[in-house]
Protein backbone atom coordinates (compact mmCIF):
# COMPACT_ATOMS: atom_id res chain seq x y z
CA UNK A 1 0.00 0.00 0.00
CA UNK A 2 1.28 3.42 -0.88
CA UNK A 3 0.46 6.79 0.12
CA UNK A 4 1.11 10.14 -1.69
CA UNK A 5 0.76 13.76 -0.98
CA UNK A 6 2.91 16.65 -0.87
CA UNK A 7 4.23 17.79 2.17
CA UNK A 8 7.60 14.74 2.84
CA UNK A 9 7.14 15.36 6.82
CA UNK A 10 3.39 15.06 7.49
CA UNK A 11 2.88 12.93 4.18
CA UNK A 12 5.35 10.08 5.85
CA UNK A 13 3.28 10.42 9.52
CA UNK A 14 0.48 9.81 7.67
CA UNK A 15 1.79 6.66 6.28
CA UNK A 16 3.06 5.43 9.53
CA UNK A 17 0.00 5.91 11.21
CA UNK A 18 -2.43 4.57 9.03
CA UNK A 19 0.46 1.60 7.76
CA UNK A 20 1.10 2.38 4.51
CA UNK A 21 4.17 0.49 3.17
CA UNK A 22 5.36 3.43 1.09
CA UNK A 23 5.14 7.14 0.92
CA UNK A 24 5.90 9.09 -2.65
CA UNK A 25 5.60 12.65 -3.06
CA UNK A 26 5.34 12.06 -6.61
CA UNK A 27 1.70 10.30 -7.50
CA UNK A 28 3.26 9.06 -10.74
CA UNK A 29 5.42 6.91 -8.73
CA UNK A 30 2.66 5.13 -6.67
CA UNK A 31 1.43 4.12 -10.48
CA UNK A 32 4.09 2.76 -11.88
CA UNK A 33 4.20 0.32 -8.97
CA UNK A 34 3.71 -3.37 -10.05
CA UNK A 35 2.45 -4.11 -6.95
CA UNK A 36 -0.17 -1.39 -6.89
CA UNK A 37 -3.25 -2.54 -8.44
CA UNK A 38 -6.14 0.02 -7.48
CA UNK A 39 -5.55 3.68 -7.21
CA UNK A 40 -7.83 5.89 -4.97
CA UNK A 41 -7.63 9.43 -6.12
CA UNK A 42 -8.84 11.87 -3.39
CA UNK A 43 -6.73 14.95 -4.24
CA UNK A 44 -8.29 18.45 -5.30
CA UNK A 45 -10.17 18.35 -8.41
CA UNK A 46 -8.23 19.55 -11.35
CA UNK A 47 -6.10 16.31 -10.62
CA UNK A 48 -8.39 13.76 -11.12
CA UNK A 49 -8.65 13.73 -14.54
CA UNK A 50 -4.46 13.20 -14.94
CA UNK A 51 -4.39 10.97 -12.28
CA UNK A 52 -7.57 8.86 -13.78
CA UNK A 53 -5.86 8.63 -17.10
CA UNK A 54 -2.62 7.57 -15.81
CA UNK A 55 -4.20 4.84 -13.87
CA UNK A 56 -5.85 3.63 -17.03
CA UNK A 57 -2.65 3.80 -19.39
CA UNK A 58 -1.03 1.72 -16.47
CA UNK A 59 -4.40 -0.86 -15.92
CA UNK A 60 -4.75 -0.11 -12.71
CA UNK A 61 -8.72 0.34 -11.40
CA UNK A 62 -9.56 3.51 -10.00
CA UNK A 63 -11.63 4.77 -7.89
CA UNK A 64 -11.99 8.69 -7.54
CA UNK A 65 -13.76 11.87 -4.93
CA UNK A 66 -16.70 13.22 -6.11
CA UNK A 67 -17.19 15.52 -8.56
CA UNK A 68 -15.65 13.02 -11.02
CA UNK A 69 -14.19 16.29 -13.23
CA UNK A 70 -14.01 19.83 -13.21
CA UNK A 71 -16.73 19.90 -16.44
CA UNK A 72 -18.28 17.30 -18.33
CA UNK A 73 -15.71 16.98 -21.44
CA UNK A 74 -13.30 16.65 -18.79
CA UNK A 75 -15.83 13.84 -17.09
CA UNK A 76 -16.29 12.18 -20.35
CA UNK A 77 -12.26 12.02 -21.58
CA UNK A 78 -11.92 10.25 -18.02
CA UNK A 79 -14.78 7.60 -18.21
CA UNK A 80 -13.42 6.91 -22.31
CA UNK A 81 -9.72 6.30 -20.53
CA UNK A 82 -11.29 3.33 -18.12
CA UNK A 83 -13.40 2.02 -20.54
CA UNK A 84 -10.76 1.66 -23.55
CA UNK A 85 -8.39 0.54 -20.88
CA UNK A 86 -11.26 -2.07 -19.96
CA UNK A 87 -10.18 -1.20 -15.88
CA UNK A 88 -12.55 -1.29 -12.94
CA UNK A 89 -13.98 2.54 -11.89
CA UNK A 90 -15.76 3.84 -8.96
CA UNK A 91 -17.23 7.31 -7.91
CA UNK A 92 -17.18 7.65 -3.90
CA UNK A 93 -20.89 8.82 -4.24
CA UNK A 94 -20.47 8.33 -0.53
CA UNK A 95 -23.94 8.96 0.53
CA UNK A 96 -25.26 5.91 -1.45
CA UNK A 97 -23.72 3.70 1.59
CA UNK A 98 -25.95 4.91 4.31
CA UNK A 99 -28.45 2.31 5.09
CA UNK A 100 -31.56 4.63 5.55
CA UNK A 101 -30.58 5.70 1.53
CA UNK A 102 -30.65 1.99 0.94
CA UNK A 103 -33.90 1.47 2.58
CA UNK A 104 -35.62 4.88 0.99
CA UNK A 105 -34.83 3.60 -2.70
CA UNK A 106 -35.83 0.62 -2.01
CA UNK A 107 -39.17 1.60 -0.37
CA UNK A 108 -39.21 3.93 -3.79
CA UNK A 109 -39.03 1.08 -5.96
CA UNK A 110 -40.94 -1.49 -4.39
CA UNK A 111 -43.60 1.29 -5.16
CA UNK A 112 -44.28 1.76 -0.90
CA UNK A 113 -44.55 6.26 -2.17
CA UNK A 114 -46.62 5.28 -5.41
CA UNK A 115 -46.01 7.33 -8.63
CA UNK A 116 -42.99 9.63 -7.25
CA UNK A 117 -44.21 13.33 -7.79
CA UNK A 118 -41.42 15.59 -5.93
CA UNK A 119 -38.36 15.41 -4.97
CA UNK A 120 -36.83 18.28 -2.54
CA UNK A 121 -32.98 18.28 -1.62
CA UNK A 122 -31.04 21.45 0.88
CA UNK A 123 -27.78 20.99 1.19
CA UNK A 124 -26.39 23.68 3.39
CA UNK A 125 -22.99 24.08 5.08
CA UNK A 126 -21.53 27.04 6.85
CA UNK A 127 -17.74 26.78 6.35
CA UNK A 128 -17.67 29.17 3.34
CA UNK A 129 -19.22 31.98 5.99
CA UNK A 130 -15.97 34.04 7.36
CA UNK A 131 -14.73 36.14 4.87
CA UNK A 132 -11.55 36.23 6.56
CA UNK A 133 -11.15 32.41 5.27
CA UNK A 134 -8.27 32.51 2.78
CA UNK A 135 -8.54 31.42 -1.08
CA UNK A 136 -8.55 27.86 -1.04
CA UNK A 137 -8.39 25.75 -4.26
CA UNK A 138 -12.01 25.35 -3.71
CA UNK A 139 -13.03 28.97 -4.60
CA UNK A 140 -11.41 28.58 -8.20
CA UNK A 141 -12.38 28.01 -10.68
CA UNK A 142 -9.57 26.99 -12.49
CA UNK A 143 -8.76 23.91 -9.46
CA UNK A 144 -12.34 23.14 -8.75
CA UNK A 145 -14.45 23.71 -11.63
CA UNK A 146 -17.63 24.99 -9.92
CA UNK A 147 -17.85 26.08 -5.92
CA UNK A 148 -20.92 24.77 -3.91
CA UNK A 149 -22.43 23.55 -7.24
CA UNK A 150 -19.68 20.58 -7.83
CA UNK A 151 -18.35 20.43 -4.00
CA UNK A 152 -22.10 19.89 -2.09
CA UNK A 153 -24.73 19.47 -4.99
CA UNK A 154 -22.92 17.07 -6.75
CA UNK A 155 -24.26 14.56 -3.79
CA UNK A 156 -27.74 15.94 -3.69
CA UNK A 157 -28.09 14.99 -7.50
CA UNK A 158 -26.16 11.51 -7.57
CA UNK A 159 -28.53 10.41 -4.76
CA UNK A 160 -32.09 12.23 -7.23
CA UNK A 161 -30.43 10.06 -9.90
CA UNK A 162 -30.18 7.04 -7.57
CA UNK A 163 -33.82 7.56 -5.76
CA UNK A 164 -36.08 8.92 -8.67
CA UNK A 165 -33.81 8.49 -11.67
CA UNK A 166 -32.63 10.42 -15.03
CA UNK A 167 -32.98 14.48 -14.81
CA UNK A 168 -34.26 15.73 -18.40
CA UNK A 169 -34.30 19.51 -18.21
CA UNK A 170 -33.07 22.01 -15.53
CA UNK A 171 -32.85 26.03 -14.79
CA UNK A 172 -30.61 27.31 -12.21
CA UNK A 173 -29.44 30.38 -10.18
CA UNK A 174 -25.37 30.35 -8.91
CA UNK A 175 -24.51 33.43 -6.80
CA UNK A 176 -21.04 34.44 -4.86
CA UNK A 177 -21.66 36.67 -2.15
CA UNK A 178 -18.36 36.62 -0.84
CA UNK A 179 -16.44 38.08 -4.25
CA UNK A 180 -13.01 38.43 -2.79
CA UNK A 181 -10.66 36.33 -0.12
CA UNK A 182 -7.46 36.66 1.72
CA UNK A 183 -4.45 35.11 -0.40
CA UNK A 184 -3.15 31.90 1.48
CA UNK A 185 0.19 33.27 1.55
CA UNK A 186 -0.52 36.59 2.80
CA UNK A 187 0.29 38.63 0.24
CA UNK A 188 -3.12 40.23 -0.85
CA UNK A 189 -6.43 39.22 -1.59
CA UNK A 190 -7.20 37.19 -4.86
CA UNK A 191 -11.22 36.79 -6.38
CA UNK A 192 -13.40 33.91 -5.56
CA UNK A 193 -14.09 32.22 -9.17
CA UNK A 194 -16.74 30.36 -8.05
CA UNK A 195 -20.52 30.17 -6.89
CA UNK A 196 -20.92 29.93 -3.33
CA UNK A 197 -24.42 29.36 -3.47
CA UNK A 198 -26.40 27.55 -6.65
CA UNK A 199 -30.31 27.07 -6.90
CA UNK A 200 -31.80 24.92 -9.64
CA UNK A 201 -35.45 23.90 -10.82
CA UNK A 202 -35.30 20.62 -12.25
CA UNK A 203 -38.13 17.79 -13.69
CA UNK A 204 -37.24 14.39 -13.71
CA UNK A 205 -37.77 11.77 -17.03
CA UNK A 206 -39.95 10.36 -15.23
CA UNK A 207 -42.29 13.70 -15.00
CA UNK A 208 -41.28 13.98 -11.48
CA UNK A 209 -40.52 17.63 -10.39
CA UNK A 210 -37.10 18.60 -8.08
CA UNK A 211 -36.00 21.40 -5.96
CA UNK A 212 -32.16 21.62 -5.42
CA UNK A 213 -30.25 24.05 -3.07
CA UNK A 214 -26.93 24.31 -1.41
CA UNK A 215 -24.42 26.52 -0.09
CA UNK A 216 -21.61 27.10 1.95
CA UNK A 217 -22.49 30.37 3.76
CA UNK A 218 -25.41 29.55 5.68
CA UNK A 219 -25.17 30.32 8.83
CA UNK A 220 -25.68 27.07 10.96
CA UNK A 221 -25.82 24.64 8.70
CA UNK A 222 -22.69 22.59 9.17
CA UNK A 223 -23.64 19.33 7.52
CA UNK A 224 -27.92 19.92 6.45
CA UNK A 225 -28.55 17.36 3.76
CA UNK A 226 -32.33 17.31 3.94
CA UNK A 227 -33.69 14.98 1.38
CA UNK A 228 -37.84 15.03 0.82
CA UNK A 229 -40.01 12.73 -1.61
CA UNK A 230 -43.29 12.86 -1.97
CA UNK A 231 -45.20 10.05 -3.84
CA UNK A 232 -48.85 9.49 -4.94
CA UNK A 233 -49.12 7.04 -1.95
CA UNK A 234 -46.40 8.65 0.79
CA UNK A 235 -42.94 10.90 1.46
CA UNK A 236 -40.07 10.05 2.91
CA UNK A 237 -37.35 12.42 4.21
CA UNK A 238 -33.83 12.10 5.58
CA UNK A 239 -31.12 14.46 6.90
CA UNK A 240 -27.52 13.59 6.64
CA UNK A 241 -26.85 15.00 10.26
CA UNK A 242 -29.65 12.30 11.73
CA UNK A 243 -28.20 9.68 9.27
CA UNK A 244 -29.64 6.52 11.07
CA UNK A 245 -33.46 8.06 10.90
CA UNK A 246 -35.46 7.28 7.57
CA UNK A 247 -39.09 9.34 8.38
CA UNK A 248 -41.72 7.23 6.45
CA UNK A 249 -45.70 8.93 5.77
CA UNK A 250 -47.44 5.93 4.00
CA UNK A 251 -51.23 6.94 3.23
CA UNK A 252 -51.64 2.30 4.02
CA UNK A 253 -51.70 3.31 7.63
CA UNK A 254 -55.13 3.88 9.09
CA UNK A 255 -55.78 7.47 9.25
CA UNK A 256 -56.28 7.61 12.83
CA UNK A 257 -52.31 6.36 13.40
CA UNK A 258 -51.38 8.39 10.71
CA UNK A 259 -48.11 10.35 10.38
CA UNK A 260 -44.18 10.56 9.67
CA UNK A 261 -43.02 7.25 11.17
CA UNK A 262 -39.55 7.20 12.08
CA UNK A 263 -37.39 4.26 11.21
CA UNK A 264 -34.23 3.83 13.13
CA UNK A 265 -32.25 1.83 10.27
CA UNK A 266 -29.76 0.07 12.90
CA UNK A 267 -31.39 -3.01 12.28
CA UNK A 268 -29.18 -6.27 11.33
CA UNK A 269 -31.40 -6.76 8.32
CA UNK A 270 -30.08 -3.05 6.85
CA UNK A 271 -27.61 -3.48 4.68
CA UNK A 272 -23.79 -3.39 6.22
CA UNK A 273 -25.16 -2.63 9.85
CA UNK A 274 -24.76 -6.23 11.06
CA UNK A 275 -21.09 -5.67 10.82
CA UNK A 276 -21.28 -2.74 13.20
CA UNK A 277 -22.84 -2.42 16.36
CA UNK A 278 -26.20 -3.58 18.05
CA UNK A 279 -29.27 -2.23 16.98
CA UNK A 280 -29.87 1.25 17.85
CA UNK A 281 -26.19 2.67 18.40
CA UNK A 282 -25.63 3.92 15.27
CA UNK A 283 -23.50 4.71 12.28
CA UNK A 284 -22.12 7.73 10.94
CA UNK A 285 -20.17 9.51 8.46
CA UNK A 286 -16.96 7.48 7.88
CA UNK A 287 -19.52 4.16 7.85
CA UNK A 288 -20.11 5.61 4.41
CA UNK A 289 -16.95 5.48 3.15
CA UNK A 290 -16.47 2.03 4.74
CA UNK A 291 -19.04 0.62 2.93
CA UNK A 292 -17.86 2.22 -0.16
CA UNK A 293 -14.83 0.98 0.11
CA UNK A 294 -16.03 -2.79 0.95
CA UNK A 295 -18.47 -2.59 -2.21
CA UNK A 296 -15.64 -1.52 -4.56
CA UNK A 297 -13.47 -4.24 -2.77
CA UNK A 298 -16.25 -7.18 -3.13
CA UNK A 299 -17.15 -6.58 -6.55
CA UNK A 300 -13.40 -6.07 -7.32
CA UNK A 301 -13.50 -9.54 -6.55
CA UNK A 302 -16.43 -10.92 -7.48
CA UNK A 303 -15.14 -9.61 -11.25
CA UNK A 304 -18.42 -7.53 -11.26
CA UNK A 305 -18.30 -3.57 -12.14
CA UNK A 306 -18.56 -1.68 -8.86
CA UNK A 307 -21.68 0.73 -8.43
CA UNK A 308 -21.98 3.94 -8.91
CA UNK A 309 -19.27 3.93 -11.90
CA UNK A 310 -17.99 6.77 -13.49
CA UNK A 311 -20.85 6.52 -15.91
CA UNK A 312 -23.00 8.44 -12.68
CA UNK A 313 -20.00 10.56 -11.89
CA UNK A 314 -20.53 11.55 -15.90
CA UNK A 315 -24.60 11.91 -15.44
CA UNK A 316 -24.22 13.86 -12.42
CA UNK A 317 -21.44 16.23 -13.93
CA UNK A 318 -24.29 16.77 -16.98
CA UNK A 319 -26.80 17.89 -14.49
CA UNK A 320 -24.12 20.09 -12.91
CA UNK A 321 -22.91 21.73 -16.26
CA UNK A 322 -26.54 22.59 -17.50
CA UNK A 323 -27.66 24.01 -13.75
CA UNK A 324 -24.42 26.33 -14.67
CA UNK A 325 -25.38 27.53 -18.23
CA UNK A 326 -28.60 27.81 -17.52
CA UNK A 327 -28.01 30.22 -15.07
CA UNK A 328 -25.62 32.11 -17.09
CA UNK A 329 -28.04 32.13 -19.83
CA UNK A 330 -31.44 32.77 -18.11
CA UNK A 331 -33.22 29.61 -19.47
CA UNK A 332 -34.43 25.76 -18.96
CA UNK A 333 -31.65 23.75 -20.68
CA UNK A 334 -32.14 19.62 -21.38
CA UNK A 335 -29.64 17.20 -20.10
CA UNK A 336 -27.16 16.55 -22.48
CA UNK A 337 -26.30 12.66 -22.44
N1 LIG B 1 -17.21 12.25 -0.74
C1 LIG B 1 -17.22 13.29 0.09
O1 LIG B 1 -18.15 13.47 0.86
C2 LIG B 1 -16.06 14.24 0.07
C3 LIG B 1 -15.78 15.04 1.20
C4 LIG B 1 -14.67 15.91 1.14
C5 LIG B 1 -13.91 16.00 -0.02
N2 LIG B 1 -14.23 15.23 -1.11
C6 LIG B 1 -13.44 15.32 -2.35
O2 LIG B 1 -12.13 14.85 -2.09
C7 LIG B 1 -11.18 15.58 -2.84
C8 LIG B 1 -10.17 16.20 -1.87
O3 LIG B 1 -10.84 17.08 -1.01
P1 LIG B 1 -10.23 17.44 0.44
O4 LIG B 1 -11.28 18.16 1.21
O5 LIG B 1 -9.64 16.22 1.06
O6 LIG B 1 -9.10 18.45 -0.01
P2 LIG B 1 -7.80 18.89 0.81
O7 LIG B 1 -7.28 20.12 0.15
O8 LIG B 1 -8.11 18.91 2.27
O9 LIG B 1 -6.81 17.67 0.59
C9 LIG B 1 -6.25 17.42 -0.66
C10 LIG B 1 -5.04 16.51 -0.47
O10 LIG B 1 -4.44 16.33 -1.76
C11 LIG B 1 -3.05 16.43 -1.61
N3 LIG B 1 -2.44 16.86 -2.88
C12 LIG B 1 -2.60 18.03 -3.54
N4 LIG B 1 -1.83 18.05 -4.64
C13 LIG B 1 -1.16 16.86 -4.68
C14 LIG B 1 -0.21 16.28 -5.56
N5 LIG B 1 0.21 16.94 -6.65
N6 LIG B 1 0.27 15.05 -5.27
C15 LIG B 1 -0.14 14.38 -4.17
N7 LIG B 1 -1.05 14.86 -3.31
C16 LIG B 1 -1.54 16.10 -3.56
C17 LIG B 1 -2.87 17.49 -0.54
O11 LIG B 1 -1.58 17.40 0.03
C18 LIG B 1 -3.98 17.12 0.43
O12 LIG B 1 -3.55 16.11 1.31
C19 LIG B 1 -11.97 16.60 -3.64
O13 LIG B 1 -12.21 16.12 -4.93
C20 LIG B 1 -13.25 16.74 -2.86
O14 LIG B 1 -14.34 17.17 -3.65
C21 LIG B 1 -15.27 14.36 -1.07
Amino acid sequence: MVASGRDEKRLSEFARRFGFDHATTDWREAIARADVELVDICGPNHLHAEIVEAAARAGKAAFCEKPLARDLAEAKGMLRAVEEAGVPHMMCFNYRFFPAIRLARELIRDGALGEIRQFHALYLQDWGLDPGLPLSWRMRKELAGSGALGDTAVHIVDLARYLVGEIAEVAGMLTTFIKERPLPDGSGMGEVTVDDAAAFLARFASGATGVFETTRVAAGRKNFMHLEVNGARGSIRWNAEDPNVLEFYSLDDPPRVRGFRRIVVTEPEHPWTGNWWPPGHGLGYEHSFVHAVYELLAALGEGRPPEPSFRDGVAAQAVLEAAARAAEERQWLPIER
